[in-house]
């Protein structure tokens, strides 16, 4: 299958991905990594990987819908089988999602539908969550609300602090994220009337 991936910086999750579609036995191929700010560090161990790369500046845009069109467009000449978002800090229109309705997804470091939006560990830690972790979730139009694929739960333990907390929930996203994929890739993942339907293992 084609996969296309958006980044927005570091890129640590779309490695993952890379390193995982490296072995020939992974499902998956990624055909292109495309970044909204042409400065993304990702975009460079991409290249680096001799995956097809692109920036598109959001600035440049006179509105949100003209970039998500202009965005559409680079996605689509690459005839991706799966979009994916791996640390895409940009909100995307309802028409932009409708079109790619569930071959869409994204990984969010909370465990949803708990802290959507920014600032996730921050906020597990002022509200003295026990657990924390992060969500792989089909994108529908509700911004972090889309349903969940794969969840992966860590413990939140004494004298962490974001940055911690941080650290060890993105080990579980690096594990998370290809393997959702790799379903998906599979032909077992897929978003029926809203919910997941996600077979077991052949
Ligand atoms: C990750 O924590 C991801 O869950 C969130 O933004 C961060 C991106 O990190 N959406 P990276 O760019 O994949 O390293």
């Amino acid at each position: 299958k084609r996969l296309v991936i958006l980044i927005s910086g570091r890129g640590s999750n779309m490695e993952a991905i890379l390193r995982a579609a490296a072995d020939p036995a992974y499902p998956g191929q990624v055909v292109a990594v495309i970044a909204n700010r042409p400065d993304a560090k990702g975009l460079e161990t991409a290249k680096a990987a001799g995956i097809a790369t692109a920036a598109l500046d959001h600035k440049a845009y006179p509105s949100r819908e003209a970039f998500d069109a202009a965005l559409a467009e680079a996605i689509d000449a690459h005839a991706p089988d799966l979009v994916i978002l791996a640390g895409f800090m940009r909100i995307l229109s309802e028409g932009f999602v409708r079109h790619y309705e569930g071959r869409l997804i994204n990984i969010h470091p909370s465990l949803l539908p708990a802290f959507p939006g920014l600032h996730t560990h921050q906020r597990a830690l002022e509200e003295g969550c026990r657990v924390h972790g992060c969500t792989v979730h089909f994108v529908t139009p509700a911004l972090d609300h889309g349903p969940a694929i794969a969840q992966a739960v860590v413990p939140v333990l004494e004298g962490d602090d974001e940055h911690s907390l941080a650290a060890r929930v993105l080990v579980q996203e690096h594990q998370v994220y290809p393997a959702a994929v790799a379903w998906f890739c599979q032909g077992r993942l897929r978003l029926e009337q809203g919910r997941v339907l996600l077979a077991d293992n052949p």
